[in-house]
């Protein structure tokens, strides 16, 4: 048996594997009637708001920043403790990333300090909810309503995490949940985009797909620049087994985080945080000379 402690495992149920099978079998394995079932339900989740299915929770915050109008000149706020994709999307579409340092308790960003990043040339925030905590939502809004920015919601690990009793996601402007391998429920890469209105969502249609308005035996129309992120029906089929297993999946990961929270509360923090800078920067072993370390890897005495 491998003695390596895996980052996370998915558990796909048998019903869901049936699942996909009946889509290979059906006959329509692409975005179809699964990909639209599966909107349909995450739609319900977020008290009604309009859903829309994709290939990656990158793809959902680079398409919420483009119906934004984000672009070129414009400055957007996030934090550098993320995934790379929340910083690559602001480059991607045009616009300048502007970090700003993070609380050192919660490890999202600092809401003094992202105000204080705030420039005549800031449009929108990105706020990021590692591990699913959200930052203080009133304070995020109300600081994006007195400074008319945008926000486009990073909740890629926040699928059923909530604010004072609301889900994440049912409220807000953009809120982009990413449903990658190891997230909360996963479709093996995929995500979605909660939007504001229908206008904004038929807009996030046409950049999931190539930019196509109308598709007819006499041709199309493409009246924007899309790309190519639609959900297919087989990433659907495995996301409506694990959205039925959301409530018992964030039961079991809470249940894991406090007894994490317990077992490495007992290590001391310096500790910790030595050998997670070793562990990053990849120091090779032997190399490193603090006491902490010499019990893993022995420096030799001159
Ligand atoms: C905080 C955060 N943002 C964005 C992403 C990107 O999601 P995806 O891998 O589905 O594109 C991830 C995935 O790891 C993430 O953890």
């Amino acid at each position: 048996m491998s003695n390596i402690l895996p980052f996370s495992r998915p558990t796909i149920d048998e019903a869901t594997i049936a699942a996909v099978a009946d889509v290979l079998r059906s006959g329509w394995i692409t975005s179809g009637p699964k990909a639209q079932e599966f909107e349909r339900i995450l739609s319900e989740y977020f008290g009604g708001r309009p859903v829309r299915t994709f290939n990656s929770g990158t793809c959902t915050m680079e398409i919420a920043l483009r119906i934004a109008g984000i672009g070129a000149g414009d400055e957007v706020i996030t934090t550098p403790i993320s995934w790379v994709a929340t910083a690559n999307v602001i480059i991607e579409v045009g616009a300048t990333p502007v970090f700003a340092d993070i609380d050192p308790v919660t490890r999202n960003i600092d809401l003094d300090k992202l105000e204080a990043a705030i420039t005549p040339r800031t449009k929108a925030i990105i706020p990021v909810y590692l591990a699913g905590k959200p930052v203080d939502m009133d304070r995020l809004y109300a600081i994006a309503a007195k400074h008319k920015l945008r926000v486009v919601e990073d909740a890629a690990q926040a699928i059923g995490s909530s604010w004072q009793g609301k889900p994440i996601g049912s409220f807000g402007d953009f809120v982009s949940f990413s449903f990658q391998a190891n997230k909360n429920i996963t479709t093996c890469e995929g995500g979605c985009l909660v939007l504001n209105n229908e206008a904004e969502a038929k807009l996030a249609e046409k950049y999931r797909l190539q930019g196509v308005t109308r598709s007819g035996v006499d041709g199309i129309d493409v009246d924007v620049l899309g790309g190519k992120y639609n959900m297919t029906d087989v990433a659907a089929a495995i996301g409506l087994g694990q959205f039925a297993q959301l409530d018992a999946i964030t039961a079991q990961r809470r249940k894991l985080a406090r007894h994490y929270s317990k077992r490495s509360a007992r290590i001391s923090r310096r500790r910790l945080a030595h050998n997670c800078r070793r562990k990053i920067m990849k120091a090779p072993t032997g190399t490193c000379s603090r006491s902490c370390c010499r019990s893993a890897s022995p420096v030799p005495s001159s």
